[in-house]
């Protein structure tokens, strides 16, 4: 099934109000991107869905929701301030900037993601590479901080640089001993935070993919470093296979969780966590052949990670990753400790002893990543039905339902109808075009359920629905259509089941 290039896939969701460019009024800024009323509802219920299951579901996670601006002491003790620096490269005659990771990528085909800026200026003097504007040649490669500067208050003197946070990770840190102190929580247990985050990307790119404003879901899952190898959790997930690219592979392998711990690629906490973040996206609609895990080789490890996994989605231009999941180890809640001179430790009532918890996995979740993999997936231009269908899992889908009069006449009867659904669901009404076309534009927004009010039903009280997937039609009673359309759209019920009545 033939997908659409990143640049179609951006234009299709401008077209349906799910993602615009931002400030496009006056010629857009790039890397940043605005969600429109379809993309606003697509991107809470990706949240709400990663909320639900990490926290909600669990004993062992709570949550928080910490500032964008932090003391900027914070990200020195992170190393962010020295070390979260990407190599740019500078044209001598254009002065166009590259990333140059992404350059030697695009052009060599050369994954060097992590390799230092001496290598860097090996390469592009070895293989001559020049500015693929103008060929004039480049500059040596120069580290480039990724942190967006501020001020805070009203003096703009270097006292009062601050800035705006490039991972959602480090307020859990910060905020760790107060979580310990006021959440009765036991070790192991997580904290989790979803919100935004920002990185000033020199190359900001491919849509969603690479933008410099976008929103994490994060866990940091701490666990007493002495007992790491003890996850009583992993038996849930021992037996899920899942295709690994291990560092220095050519191809992925398919090994079951217990292996990816017994070969001593992930600790057993690790491996938990990335099951349970393969599973999410699997219940929520991505394909097993779309999905891998790829083991990060040691020199592309961030500074703060003894070992790192990403899960990658299969996009038509190659694997991506759209999830991290890092070993942290005690490296952040040491360093704060350091930097802030607090104790930063649990009490294990048991041992009478203090702990400083080791970060045995750190699920980091792009929520635009995991909005445009969902958004590929359910991508489908259906030529039998001759319009897109978005087969979005009725539980991500946008708009649940869409209310249409048959005809003109009905209006007052659908609103009705409208009226009631609406309490529920998000719900939109549709009076344009034939009952097809209304069909058609549903599909393209993947409504998965349409409600029609005919004359039939206004004899008989039921009303017409239809059923996204298959287009197959079923008549339900109007009193009961709120708690139908409820239990379709939880898996309560199949459509079929409707059909059977
Ligand atoms: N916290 C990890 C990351 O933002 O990449």
């Amino acid at each position: 099934m033939a997908k659409p290039s990143i640049e179609e896939m951006a234009a299709f969701a401008k077209k349906k109000g799910l993602v615009y460019p931002s400030s496009e009024i006056y010629g857009k800024l790039a890397g940043f991107w605005d969600f429109g009323p379809q993309g606003v509802e697509l991107k809470n219920n990706i949240k709400r869905l990663f909320w639900k299951r990490f926290v909600w579901e669990r004993e062992d996670i709570v949550g928080i929701d910490g500032a964008i601006i932090t003391h900027p002491r914070v990200w020195e003790a992170s190393g962010h301030t020295e070390k979260f620096n990407d190599i740019m490269l500078v044209c001598t005659g254009c002065k166009e900037k590259y990333r140059a990771d992404l350059l030697i990528a695009d052009v060599l085909g050369k994954d060097v993601d992590g390799v230092p800026i001496e290598r860097i200026d090996h390469i592009i003097e070895n293989e001559r590479l020049a500015c693929p504007k103008c060929n004039k040649s480049l500059s040596k490669g120069a580290a480039f901080n990724l942190m967006f500067e501020t001020n805070v208050g009203a003096g703009k003197d270097p006292k009062s640089v601050a800035y705006l946070r490039p991972e959602t990770a480090q307020v859990i840190f910060t905020d760790f001993k107060q979580v310990l102190d006021t959440a009765r929580v036991r070790l192991p247990f997580g904290i989790a935070q979803t919100g935004k985050a920002f990185r000033n990307e020199i190359s900001p790119r491919d849509f969603l993919f690479r933008s410099r404003e976008f929103e994490q879901f994060e866990i940091e899952f701490f666990v007493d470093g002495k007992k790491k190898d003890d996850c009583p959790l992993l038996a849930d997930v021992a037996d899920l296979t899942v295709a690994v690219l291990f560092d220095g592979a050519k191809e992925a392998e398919t090994i079951t969780f217990k292996e990816l711990v017994a070969r001593k690629k992930a600790g057993p906490w690790h491996a938990y966590w990335l099951a349970g973040f393969c599973q999410f996206f699997l219940d929520y609609g991505i394909r097993p052949e779309s999905l891998r895990l790829r083991e990060h080789a040691k020199d592309e490890l961030a500074h703060y990670a003894a070992a790192c996994f990403d899960i990658e989605y299969r996009f038509p231009s190659g694997w991506k990753e759209i999830h991290g999941n890092a070993d942290r180890t005690t490296f952040d809640l040491d360093r704060h400790a350091e930097f802030s001179g607090k104790e930063l430790a649990y009490f294990d009532e048991e041992t009478r002893e203090k702990v400083r918890p080791y970060v045995a996995s750190e699920p980091s979740q792009g929520i635009e990543r995991a909005l445009l993999a969902f958004l590929y997936e359910a991508y489908d231009d259906d030529k039998e039905r001759g319009n897109i269908v978005l087969r979005f899992h009725p539980q991500l889908a946008p708009t649940k339902v869409a209310v249409f009069p048959l005809v003109g006449k009905l209006d007052a009867e659908a609103r009705k109808v409208f009226g009631t659904l609406r309490k529920a669901f998000v719900a939109q009404f549709d009076r344009s075009g034939s009952i097809g076309r209304r069909y058609a534009r549903a599909d393209e927004l993947g409504i998965p359920y349409c409600v029609t009010v005919d004359f039939e039903g206004l004899e008989d009280g039921t009303v017409t629905v239809r059923d996204r997937e298959t287009t197959a039609q079923a008549r339900v009673r109007t009193r009961e259509l709120a708690e139908v359309l409820g239990r379709l759209l939880e898996g309560g019920i199949a459509f079929s089941a409707l059909m059977k009545e």
